[in-house]
């Protein structure tokens, strides 16, 4: 596998260090991002990514040395010394593929979180994603309550979109609408999707907003914006906001139609015992 780099795209300027873009977790992070651009889900400058990195795996290919540093405007003492591979604000997923090296970023928060020392990356003067605050602060969030959470996941997928124009935003409704809409939802989020009503995007507020409702789930949904996941891995990330925006396609395909058959809470308890997932707690009768 090689990365085209540089036909172009007017940045042969900023060249690569060697090596740095093999890394497995470079790869992954370039074929998520230009997936999610092909799914649709990332126009123009839309979305973000972060991932979280052990420092065993940054350290083959930087030398440690820190290029700028960059405060991030809020503290976040959980993640202090922590690296994150992160996308760029105001860059495009469609050009991550040509000139990782100016969308991308490798950082290592300090100050308790409130600078970012970055490592590599971001060559043009840039830096990471404006919601930043939404993505740490999910990542803290979600360490507390699964170790191996790696991975926090911002687009904005057109259907799960559409949705929040014309369903309830009660996370316990919307998260039954999905699950009945395709039957391994259920399977895939037995946690079930949180929501957020709008708030003011690329601030603090919709960072801790955000957090808070990644304790109990690890799909977020921003009324009329978008959708946060997370996860262990860049695939499981993607698979599972790929499976919600399915079922949310289901449903503006059916709602405006007279509902014949329907997915039962008798069958859902059926899926449940079958592939030893637990329902979130009251979501089922
Ligand atoms: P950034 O370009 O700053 O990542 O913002 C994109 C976005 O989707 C904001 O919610
Ligand atoms: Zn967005």
């Amino acid at each position: 596998f090689t990365i085209p780099l540089f036909t172009g795209n007017g940045c042969n300027d900023f060249l690569p260090i060697p090596g740095i873009l093999t890394a497995p977790w470079m790869v992954e992070m370039i074929r998520t991002v230009t997936n999610m651009y092909d799914h649709g889900w990332d126009e123009r400058n839309g979305g973000n990514v972060s991932l979280l990195l052990e420092e065993s795996q940054v350290n083959d290919y930087v030398d440690g040395a820190v290029l700028r540093e960059i405060p991030t405007g809020f503290s976040c003492p959980e993640l202090d010394g922590k690296y994150f591979l992160v996308t760029g604000t105001g860059k495009y997923f469609k050009n991550v593929q040509y000139a990782p090296e100016i969308n991308l970023g490798l950082v290592r928060l300090t100050d308790g979180g409130e600078t970012a020392q970055l490592l590599w990356g971001f060559a043009d003067g840039g830096k990471f994603t404006s919601e930043f605050p939404a993505h740490m602060m999910s990542h803290a969030e979600r360490l507390k309550v699964d170790p191996q959470n790696r991975v926090v996941m911002h687009c904005h997928p057109a259907n799960l979109l559409a949705m929040t124009y014309v369903h309830s935003l009660d996370e316990k409704a919307f998260t039954r609408t999905l699950w009945q809409m395709c039957t391994e939802c259920i399977v895939v989020f037995p946690d079930g999707v949180n929501v957020l009503p709008w708030i003011l995007c690329g601030t603090n507020e919709i960072g801790e907003a955000t957090a808070e409702k990644m304790r109990t789930a690890r799909l977020v949904v921003w009324a009329q914006h978008g959708i946060y996941g997370a996860g262990k891995d860049l695939d499981e990330t993607f698979g599972l906001i790929e499976t919600a925006e399915k079922a949310a396609e289901i449903y503006m395909k059916i709602a405006h139609l007279p509902l014949v058959n329907t997915s039962t809470d008798e069958q859902m308890h059926q899926l449940e015992a079958h592939f030893g997932v637990k329902a979130r707690e009251g979501y089922l009768s």
